[in-house]
């Protein structure tokens, strides 16, 4: 049996800070309500003309070094984003090109924040198949370019970024489960309302923005986190005692610490990073996990729980040693 394991990791956060100070000047808010409401104290912003494929390059290049391979090694990238830079050709293909990998698979997938836990689990069922050998898996996101900055609901909440890991076939585990799911039937507490088939011309004007029912999706996403977290250790007959570190989407830390009381999990084993980077979708998990394998937190061959919420509503989980 062929396990896929994670050989390398990168993060790249644009270079523009934008501190709760600096929203209390543009928004009717207060940098203690953000701070108490949300745990979200900065965010990075891309630049207006920094893409999201520029992001991924930045975040790939370091993955790619630290996982000592090779541009010719790799033989496929798949992104998870909402925020691609072209409707297409596919983010992937931009980014395969650009850092100048030799023609292999290369897709996006779309699961708003779980688009990074989508597109692993799919990394590694590529990989346990021996249909891939090398895979540049990386979650990336330019939210704010989607923000109404005049709603202070919803403007506060989100950053930009991009995270990258490289997976490798493994004759131990690495990944030892991965777990899926979603229901459309919340596709209206959490929305961006147009898209290619749909209004299009809207898009970028003063008529469109996040659509957000914040206080049910809490609820929801604390529910399902809960949820896919007990599955995934359930499936594998693992305790939540033998976990060393669970690293959940970071929308809000309201939503982690309720996540983490109810799996009865301590938060001295839960990455943090929301403080730091807000709600940077798909790219949250991600930049997590190499923020905390960078400070030495999380080690090789412990076990690692990633889980993640998000639009539609999906999420899903991956647990790994790594
Ligand atoms: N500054 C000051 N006051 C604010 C702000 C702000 N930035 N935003 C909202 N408020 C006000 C509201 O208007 C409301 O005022 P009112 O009582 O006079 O109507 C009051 O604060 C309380 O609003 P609530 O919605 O009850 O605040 P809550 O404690 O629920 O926090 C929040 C709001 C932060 C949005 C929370 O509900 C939340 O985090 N929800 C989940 C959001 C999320 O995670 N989204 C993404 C998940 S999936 C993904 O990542 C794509």
């Amino acid at each position: 049996m062929t396990y896929s394991r994670i050989a390398g990791t990168g993060r790249y956060l644009p270079e523009k800070i934008l501190t709760n100070a600096d929203l209390e000047k543009i928004v009717d808010t207060t940098a203690e309500w953000i701070k108490t409401r949300t745990g979200v104290e900065r965010r990075h912003c891309c630049a207006p003309d920094q893409t999201t494929s520029d992001m991924c390059v930045e975040a790939a290049k370091i993955a790619i070094d630290d996982a000592g391979i090779n541009l010719s090694d790799i033989d496929m990238v798949v992104i998870g984003t909402t925020t691609p830079d072209l409707i297409f050709p596919n983010i992937a293909t931009l980014v395969q090109h650009r850092l100048g990998i030799p023609a292999c698979i290369a897709f996006s997938l779309e699961a708003a924040c779980t688009g990074f836990i989508y597109a692993l689990t799919t990394a590694d069922k590529f990989i346990k198949a021996d249909e891939a050998k090398c895979v540049l898996v990386i979650g990336a996101e330019c939210l704010t370019k989607l923000v109404d900055w005049n709603d202070r609901n919803t403007c506060v909440l989100f950053g930009d970024g991009a995270g990258a890991v490289i997976l490798k076939p493994s004759e131990k585990p690495g990944i030892i489960s991965c777990h899926l799911g979603a229901d459309g039937q919340y596709k209206d507490l959490l929305y961006y309302p147009v898209g290619p088939s749909k209004d299009l011309h809207k898009a970028g004007t003063d008529e469109v923005a996040i659509i957000m029912a914040g206080k049910e999706v809490f609820k929801v996403a604390v529910n399902m986190l809960g949820k896919v977290a007990t599955q995934a250790l359930e499936s594998s007959g693992i305790s939540k005692d033998e976990l060393d570190w669970l690293i959940p989407h970071q929308a809000n830390i309201r939503i982690i610490q309720a996540t983490a009381k109810r799996l009865k999990i301590p938060m001295e084993k839960v990455v943090l990073t929301v403080q730091d980077h807000g709600n940077t979708s798909a790219a949250s998990v991600p930049m997590a996990l190499d923020v905390a394998v960078r400070d030495g937190r999380v080690k090789r061959d412990q076990l690692v729980l990633m889980e993640a919420f998000g639009g539609g509503f999906t999420w899903g989980s991956v647990l790994m040693r790594f």
